[in-house]
């Protein structure tokens, strides 16, 4: 009976080994024919999004695919100029996006001002994986944000300085940098950045005030950046995406999630979100398929 054991065990650890091996080298795929574009440049465009009226689920999901203009091709958010860099099926589009900077001259007149703002129709700004950031020592950095078009609400926060030997680096804790949360719900922003005494009492160490919303983890402040932000052009935002106005349990689309998937309550927002069932993988909106190979052991 020990010896059995041992040997049947033995079995199951090559069979194991065996099955890893398969996975990594031969992991099973569902390929979906759809004669659409999957690509453009480096970005993958999944569906419910797609470059065309046939491969997108509706004209909320368009990806503008411009290859005349840049190399390699670069997709364009619907018909917009909101640059998209990354797709992903569990809900979330990452873009660029330009930052809201005021600088003056050493005597306080306005140099380059540009404020900011983000429109969306119908997708949402991350509230759980972006930050709202101002970066200064004579900065009010204001986000007024609009949930749908109803209500709308003002947040932001100040840092106010007179040196950078008290700005602590790889930390954004309100001395030359300070950060608040994003609302939930938001599809539209508008940010705005001022000073108090037009930048003249830091002007040698701090010539401008910037703002801008930015994925977590992705803006590490250091306190030069007080003295010269404006090579930085662009910083990385997380949208979060769903299907249309209603929740999983007003979804009246037959099959509004497909094969091996469930609806998936979403969180930000109106809309429902499919999600591959446990074992599953793939595209939830086309199909989900296994993960593991199951092998029945018959005793001998
Ligand atoms: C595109 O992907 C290739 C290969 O992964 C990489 O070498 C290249 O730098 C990428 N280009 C851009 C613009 O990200
Ligand atoms: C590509 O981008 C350029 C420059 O932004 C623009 O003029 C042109 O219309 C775009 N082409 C397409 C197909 O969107
Ligand atoms: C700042 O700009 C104002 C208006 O353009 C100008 O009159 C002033 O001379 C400038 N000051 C310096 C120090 O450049
Ligand atoms: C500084 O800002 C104040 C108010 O914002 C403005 O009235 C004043 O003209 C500005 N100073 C300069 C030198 O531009
Ligand atoms: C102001 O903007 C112009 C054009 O966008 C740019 O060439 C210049 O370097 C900017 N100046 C500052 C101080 O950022
Ligand atoms: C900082 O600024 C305040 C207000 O302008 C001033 O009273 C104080 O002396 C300054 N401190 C230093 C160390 O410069
Ligand atoms: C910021 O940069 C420092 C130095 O490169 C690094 O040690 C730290 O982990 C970084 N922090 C973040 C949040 O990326
Ligand atoms: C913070 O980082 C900047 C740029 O890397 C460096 O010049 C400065 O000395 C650092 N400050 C401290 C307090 O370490
Ligand atoms: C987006 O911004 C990041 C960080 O600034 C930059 O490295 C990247 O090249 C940008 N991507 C596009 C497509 O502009
Ligand atoms: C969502 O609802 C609004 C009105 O409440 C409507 O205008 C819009 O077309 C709807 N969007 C979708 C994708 O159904």
């Amino acid at each position: 009976m020990q010896k059995l054991l041992r040997q049947v065990a033995l079995i199951g650890t090559l069979l194991a080994s065996a099955i890893s091996a398969a996975q990594t080298t031969n992991t099973p795929q569902v390929v979906v024919e759809t004669g659409c574009q999957d690509k453009c440049g480096n970005v993958s465009i999944p569906y419910p999004f797609g470059t065309t009226k046939e491969c997108y689920h509706d004209p909320d999901f368009l990806i503008t695919c411009n290859d005349t203009d840049y190399n390699p091709p670069q997709p364009f958010l619907r018909k917009s100029n909101i640059e998209v860099t990354d797709i992903s099926v569990d809900g979330k589009l990452y873009i660029n996006q330009s930052i809201a900077k005021a600088c003056y001259n050493e005597s306080g007149a306005p140099l380059n001002r540009s404020n900011h703002y983000l429109s969306l129709a119908q997708f949402f700004i991350s509230d759980t994986e972006n930050k709202f950031i101002g970066v200064g020592c004579d900065t009010r950095a204001v986000i007024s944000g609009f949930q749908g078009k109803n209500y709308q609400y003002t947040g932001g926060c100040l840092t106010i300085c007179n040196g950078t030997e008290y700005v602590e680096n790889y930390t954004c804790s309100g001395i030359g940098c300070c950060q608040t949360p994003i609302a939930k719900g938001m599809t539209y922003f508008d940010i705005e950045v001022k000073s108090y005494n037009n930048q003249t009492e830091v002007w040698d160490f701090n010539p401008c005030s910037y703002a801008f919303v930015v994925q977590e983890g992705k803006f590490n402040f250091t306190s030069d950046m007080l003295k010269d932000l404006r090579s930085v052009e662009q910083l990385p935002v997380v949208l979060d995406w769903s299907i249309g106005n209603k929740s999983c349990s007003n979804v009246v689309e037959n099959n509004a999630c497909q094969g091996n998937s469930a609806c998936s309550d979403f969180e930000n927002g109106l809309g429902y979100r499919c999600k591959c069932n446990d074992g599953y993988e793939g595209n939830p909106y086309l199909g989900c398929h296994g993960t593991y190979i199951y092998i029945s052991l018959t005793k001998p």
